[in-house]
């Protein structure tokens, strides 16, 4: 079975920035608190008509397959990770290939939150390691900011998530021993409801209700502190999978690249691993927590910066809502 590999990557972050300080104004937190506990300085949301998450993905889609020097009618398939879809059904995989123009290609969502552009991206290589497809798009695009409690009830979360989007473009490699060497996924429902919005569900007779609405059981609720405790422990459990598969060891990864969940769980991460800081990537203090679109807005941005070079060895993971983790080694 033949690999699949990166041939292109691309981001896109809306305009509107929204900084700590300008949080501190509608609840009560302050900039000291949120730096001190996330890392996170400032983010972006989304302006209401002109970013959606489908069109966001859209936009980061075009750059991937301009780097993939391949025009988006050369796409076999689209996957698209959101947790955040721009209508109830059917999912932003349609809306997307409808924006970039090709018909009757298969569009198939991935809702898997944090670590869904990983499973994405592992459902691609499928696809690609069969022979059945030749050039797929992955997508991860989020709009958090339009769903999210801003009284002082709803700080512990909303201060964490930000909007944005990252997409890459797999194709065959010509070489067993590069592009994506394996994937990793897994999931433990019995902490479906710690990091979740319960509301509207399709199990209430009544989906949405003013009492849904005035206790917040529409906006995500967040167990933070369990989170935190198993995201310290799937992390390096994931990675140290997808090494030993491999037969690597963490010094052997040039560039790891961790779902932007808090700074104080990559730099656990990183310290765990035993890497310098400089092979682990961050820019949660840019973007916030951008769930399905973390992990390939900070690979995008990994490559602008010239951090990825030909021949590394590129390590992706990511912890989140379900519970679900997954990581993917890819030797660039
Ligand atoms: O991406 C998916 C995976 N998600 C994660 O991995 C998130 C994991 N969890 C976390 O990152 C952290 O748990 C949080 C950043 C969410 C919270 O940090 P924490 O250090 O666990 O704080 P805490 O929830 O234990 O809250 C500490 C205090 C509480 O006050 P009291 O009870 O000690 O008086 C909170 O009410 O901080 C208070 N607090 C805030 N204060 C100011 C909570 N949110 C805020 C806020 N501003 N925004």
């Amino acid at each position: 079975m033949r690999n699949s590999r990166i041939a292109g990557v691309g981001h896109y972050v809306p305009e509107r920035v929204v900084t700590n300080k300008d949080l501190e104004k509608l609840m009560d937190t302050t900039d000291e608190w949120i730096r001190e506990r996330t890392g996170i300085v400032e983010r972006r949301y989304f302006v209401e008509g002109t970013d959606t998450t489908a069109n966001m993905g859209a936009r980061a889609a075009e750059k991937a397959l301009e780097m993939a020097n391949l025009q988006a009618e050369d796409l076999d398939m689209i996957v698209f990770a959101t947790l955040s879809p721009d209508y109830v059904f059917p999912g932003s995989g349609v809306l997307l290939q409808r924006e970039l123009g090709i018909k009757e290609i298969p569009a198939l969502d991935v809702r898997n939150q944090c670590s869904g552009f990983i499973y994405a991206l592992s459902v691609a290589d499928q696809f690609i390691k069969t022979g059945m497809y030749n050039n797929v798009l992955v997508v991860g695009s989020e709009i958090h900011s339009s769903g999210l409690d801003f009284s002082t009830r709803g700080r512990g979360v909303s201060v964490i998530f930000g909007d944005g989007a990252g997409a890459v473009v797999l194709t065959p490699s010509q070489s067993s021993e590069s592009g994506i060497l394996s994937t990793h996924l897994h999931a433990d429902g019995e902490f479906a409801e710690e990091l979740a919005v319960l509301d509207p569900g399709s199990n209430k007779q009544e989906r949405l209700t003013h009492e849904m609405i005035d206790e917040g059981t529409i906006f995500p609720h967040m167990n933070g502190n369990m989170v935190f405790k198993h995201a310290v422990t799937r992390f390096p459990e994931v990675i140290e999978e997808a090494l030993h598969k491999n037969g690597y060891k963490p010094a052997d990864i040039d560039m790891l690249i961790p779902h932007q969940a808090n700074l104080r769980i990559t730099s656990y991460i990183q310290q765990k691993m035993g890497l310098p800081v400089d092979k682990v990537m961050s820019n949660i203090h840019k973007y916030g927590n951008t769930t399905a679109a973390s992990v390939p807005i900070a690979l995008s941005e990994a490559m602008e910066e010239g951090r990825i070079k030909e021949g590394d060895l590129v390590c992706l993971a990511a912890f989140g809502s379900g519970f679900t983790w997954a990581s993917a080694l890819i030797r660039w």
